[in-house]
C-alpha cells in the first residue's frame, strides 16, 4: 500500500467502516429532525391556544342578533326524540281525544299505572279517585270524582291530555310523568272507574265475589272532613288483635 492509497482510505471510507460511519451520520440527522419537529409542534400548540374564540352565552358583534350562541334551526330534532307517533304523545286524533290505548295493557302496565297514580295523583284525587286526597283535605280545590258520569264517559285520551296539559287549577304532569307512564295511569284510572261501578255481570262466570272482607282484614271508613259523616263510618272499628299494632310502654 503506498501513501496516496492510505490517505485515500482515510478520507473516502470503504467497506464495513464506511457503513458504520454513514449509520451514525443518519441517526444524528434523525435526532436533529426530532428536535426540530418537537419545536415546530410546540409552536403549533402555541398558535391554537391563542386563536380567537367566543365565550358561551355572551353578547357578540359578529351576528346581527348580537347573540354568540346560534339558535337551533327550526325543525331540529335531537337524536332519539322524534315524536312521530302523534297519538302516543298527545292522546288526540286531529283535535279530538282518542279512546284507545296506544299499546297493549298488560298486568305490568296496570301495576305501573297504579304505582304512578298513587305517587302523583292520589295526594289530591285519593287512592280510589274520589277526589278526597290529603292535599284536598288540607284545603286545595276539590277535584271532581273520577266516578261521575261525565268522566266515566270521557275517552281515555282525555285523561292523557289532562296529565299532559293540566286542567284548570291542576298543573300538568308532563315533566314528572313520561308519556308511557301517563298512558299507564290513564289505564289505571279506567280500572278505578270500573272498580266503583262493576256489577256481578262483570265477574267471569264460575268466580264468586265475597261480600265481606276475609277475616283479619279491616277496611277503614273514608276520612271525612266535610262533616257529613254517616252512621256507618262512625262505628268504632274492630280492635287490632292482641299483640299486634303499636304498643304503648
Ligand atoms: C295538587 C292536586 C292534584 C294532583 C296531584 C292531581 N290533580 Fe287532577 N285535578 C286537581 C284539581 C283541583 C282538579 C280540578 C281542576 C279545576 O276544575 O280547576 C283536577 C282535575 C282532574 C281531572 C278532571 C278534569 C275534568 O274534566 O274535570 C282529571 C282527569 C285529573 N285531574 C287527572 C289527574 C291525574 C291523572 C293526576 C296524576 C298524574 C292528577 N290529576 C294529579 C288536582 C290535582
Amino acid at each position: 500500500m503506498n501513501l496516496t492509497a492510505a490517505a485515500k482510505a482515510d478520507f473516502l471510507p470503504t467497506g464495513r467502516y464506511a457503513r458504520l460511519k454513514a449509520c451514525s451520520t443518519r441517526s444524528a440527522a434523525a435526532g436533529l429532525l426530532a428536535v426540530v419537529t418537537l419545536l415546530l409542534l410546540a409552536g403549533c400548540r402555541e398558535d391554537m391556544q391563542v386563536q380567537p374564540y367566543q365565550r358561551p352565552l355572551v353578547e357578540s358583534d359578529f351576528y346581527a342578533d348580537h347573540r354568540s350562541e346560534r339558535p337551533i334551526i327550526a325543525g331540529t330534532v335531537a337524536r332519539g326524540h322524534l315524536q312521530s307517533d302523534t297519538y302516543f304523545y298527545t292522546g288526540k286524533i286531529g283535535s279530538n281525544d282518542g279512546d284507545y290505548m296506544p299499546f297493549p295493557v298488560t298486568a305490568e302496565v296496570m301495576a305501573r299505572g297504579q304505582q304512578r297514580f298513587n305517587i302523583y295523583c292520589s295526594p289530591c284525587h285519593g287512592e280510589v279517585g274520589d277526589g278526597n286526597g290529603m292535599i284536598v283535605q288540607r284545603g286545595f280545590k276539590h277535584p271532581p270524582s273520577y266516578h261521575i258520569e261525565r268522566l266515566r264517559r270521557a275517552p281515555i285520551g282525555y285523561f292523557f291530555d289532562v296529565m299532559t296539559n293540566g286542567f284548570g287549577a291542576m298543573q300538568d304532569y308532563s315533566q314528572q310523568v313520561s308519556p308511557a307512564d301517563r298512558w299507564a295511569i290513564a289505564a289505571y284510572i279506567r280500572a278505578l272507574q270500573l272498580s266503583q261501578h262493576a256489577t256481578e255481570a262483570d265477574v267471569p262466570s264460575g268466580q264468586t265475589v265475597a261480600s265481606t272482607p276475609p277475616p283479619g282484614v279491616f277496611i277503614a271508613p273514608a276520612y271525612d272532613t266535610q262533616g257529613t259523616t254517616d252512621a256507618a263510618s262512625t262505628t268504632v272499628p274492630p280492635q287490632p288483635p292482641a299483640g299486634g299494632g303499636e304498643q304503648k310502654p
